[in-house]
């Protein structure tokens, strides 16, 4: 699809990933809504980038419709989803003391990471499937995964868990959503330089990107919106999950 014109929302679009894939939609002339629960960080972004903020908690169905619903009424039904909103706390199974891991935590992780980016899903393309279609398609949704997915390290079995869901949904979702002219398509990051990363010593940030073996470096959001980009911009890609790596298979610490 083309971007231009278009309305989107982007989950988690207050920072890092998401925050530069709202830059990179506005940049190409989308009409973008950012849905976060960081409202300083949300309204500020929104408003470099000319688009809206909404307070939305990504896990709550009635959060997700009145965002959905403030969106629609500023700028028409959204074509484009991005799904970016998460969290990835580092637990074991098995902690200090042989204390297990708080229930509520993996819950937590779950609902947020995995139940959320559906709750969203759902909601967008009920919404979506009543608007005429554009030429061969209706609209385009793009999630986040990691590559935790597949190679989960140590402390991270809730969002290894969360994450795989995320992979696991995407090809039924992507059949269900087909006779919509629905297009989805996730993103597996490997290690991306966002605020989580940054607040780490500068040599932490080059050990972990000497852990890539090309290019030998950290991912930059922006291209992670690349990848965005390349997704909606491209018809032929629907149902699978890419990995966007430098080609890292995570240790297991
Ligand atoms: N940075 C990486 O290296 C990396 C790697 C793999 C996957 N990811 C995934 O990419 C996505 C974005 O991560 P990031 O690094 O940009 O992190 P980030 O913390 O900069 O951004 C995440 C955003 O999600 C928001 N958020 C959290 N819970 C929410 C909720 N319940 N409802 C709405 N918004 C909520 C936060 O407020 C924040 O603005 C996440 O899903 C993360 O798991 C990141």
């Amino acid at each position: 699809m083309k971007i231009e014109g278009l309305a989107a929302i982007v989950t988690g679009g207050a920072s890092g990933l998401g925050g530069a894939t709202a830059a990179m939609l506005a940049e190409l002339g989308a009409k973008v809504a950012v849905f976060d629960v960081n409202d300083e960080a949300g309204a500020a972004h929104a408003q470099a980038i000319g688009g809206l903020f909404a307070h939305v908690n990504v896990a709550d169905e009635a959060s997700v419709a009145s965002g959905i619903a403030a969106a629609e009424a500023a700028h028409g039904t959204a074509r484009i989803l991005v799904n970016c909103a998460g969290v990835a706390p580092a637990i074991k199974t098995v902690g200090k003391e042989n204390v297990a891991h708080p229930l509520d935590a993996f819950r937590r992780t779950v609902e947020i990471n995995l139940i959320g980016s559906f709750n969203v899903i759902s909601q967008f393309a009920a919404r979506l499937a009543a608007a005429d279609p554009l030429g061969e398609e209706r609209g385009v949704i793009v999630n986040t995964a990691s590559v935790a997915a597949f190679d989960g390290q140590i402390g991270q079995a809730a969002y290894a868990a969360s994450k795989s869901g995320v992979v696991g949904m995407t090809l039924p979702v992507a059949r269900d959503l087909a006779q919509h002219r629905i297009r989805v398509v996730t993103i597996a990051p490997g290690i991306f330089l966002t605020p989580m990363l940054m607040g780490l010593p500068q040599a932490a940030q080059d050990s972990l990107g000497t852990q890539v073996p090309h290019p030998s470096r950290l991912g930059k959001p922006e291209e992670y919106a690349q990848m965005v980009r390349t997704i909606i911009e491209n018809p032929m890609l629907n149902g699978e999950t890419i990995r966007l790596d430098g080609a890292i298979r995570m240790a297991p610490r």
